[in-house]
């Protein structure tokens, strides 16, 4: 491909000029997986993520439904996080956000769709949190699971310490995390302090998982998950003892990549 350039020794990054080259790869290999499942009448099990990075994922994704006839109506989908607590109906939500960027101009069955929109009280939530394990393992756990990356080295809302044998929980979400929420809140007051979260354990065990980063303000934690030491207080480092995942970078989030 023409707008590509790959590592010439480590085969599971691959680096893009453009974000949108970025994001149209990852587009494809869900739609190869979707296909896939398809021919062999099975269902794809797909774990999504919010947020910026994969905004021109499900652009294409929508553009691939309307234009090439890609159905997912053979797709489930697990959601990676929501606030907590904040109703679905709230613009900042997640389940607004993944309703908005993708779900409602594509054919998926809404019965497949999850999100851990816990609207339910605090004596509750961990019930709900099993419930939501407990749906992914019926459908023989994540064969995709998609990812970005927050400035800390969260994977979903998993922050900084958390257990690598973290299942979905309540969490309380990072400083780092909220003030680049505050914006799209209006306030940091607004912003929520805990979030329903997949956990890593979760997150490691998806058959393929793609992190996808983009743009210069995740260069340092991408240097630091990619080559530095695998620790909680980089979630993400995890990643690198995992066979099963694909980094996939534009240019501006590898410039700081130490070969
Ligand atoms: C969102 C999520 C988060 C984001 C991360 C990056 O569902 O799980 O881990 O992927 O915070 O956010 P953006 O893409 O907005 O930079």
């Amino acid at each position: 491909m023409q707008n590509t350039y790959k590592h010439s020794t480590i085969s599971n990054l691959m680096l893009f000029k453009q974000a949108e080259h970025a994001s149209v790869f990852v587009a494809q290999e869900i739609a190869n997986l979707i296909l896939s499942k398809q021919a062999q009448g099975e269902f794809a099990v797909l774990g999504l993520a919010t947020g910026n990075t994969p905004k021109g994922v499900y652009r294409e994704l929508i553009r691939l439904h309307r234009e090439e006839n890609l159905s997912f109506g053979n797709v489930v989908s697990f959601n990676l996080d929501e606030y907590y607590p904040i109703e679905p109906d709230n613009d900042q939500s997640y389940f607004y956000f993944m309703r908005e960027h993708l779900f409602k101009h594509i054919d998926m069955k809404p019965d497949n769709i999850h999100i851990p929109h816990a609207t339910c009280g605090a004596d509750s939530i961990s019930q709900f949190c099993k419930d939501f394990e407990d749906k992914i393992a019926s459908f023989g756990g994540l064969d995709l699971q998609l990812l970005g990356i927050g400035r800390n080295g969260h994977i979903g809302f998993n922050e900084p310490g958390s257990s690598f044998d973290s299942k979905t929980r309540l969490v309380n979400l990072h400083d780092v995390t909220r003030a680049d929420a505050e914006a799209d809140f209006g306030s940091l007051e607004q912003v929520p302090q805990q979030a329903i979260s997949v956990g890593v354990q979760t997150i490691s065990q998806a058959k393929k998982i793609l992190l996808l980063a983009l743009g210069e303000r995740k260069s340092k934690i991408m240097n630091k998950v990619f080559n530095g030491e695998i620790t909680r207080e980089a979630p993400a480092s995890i990643l690198q003892s995992l066979p099963q995942v694909q980094y996939i970078l534009d240019h501006e989030a590898a410039k700081r990549m130490q070969p």
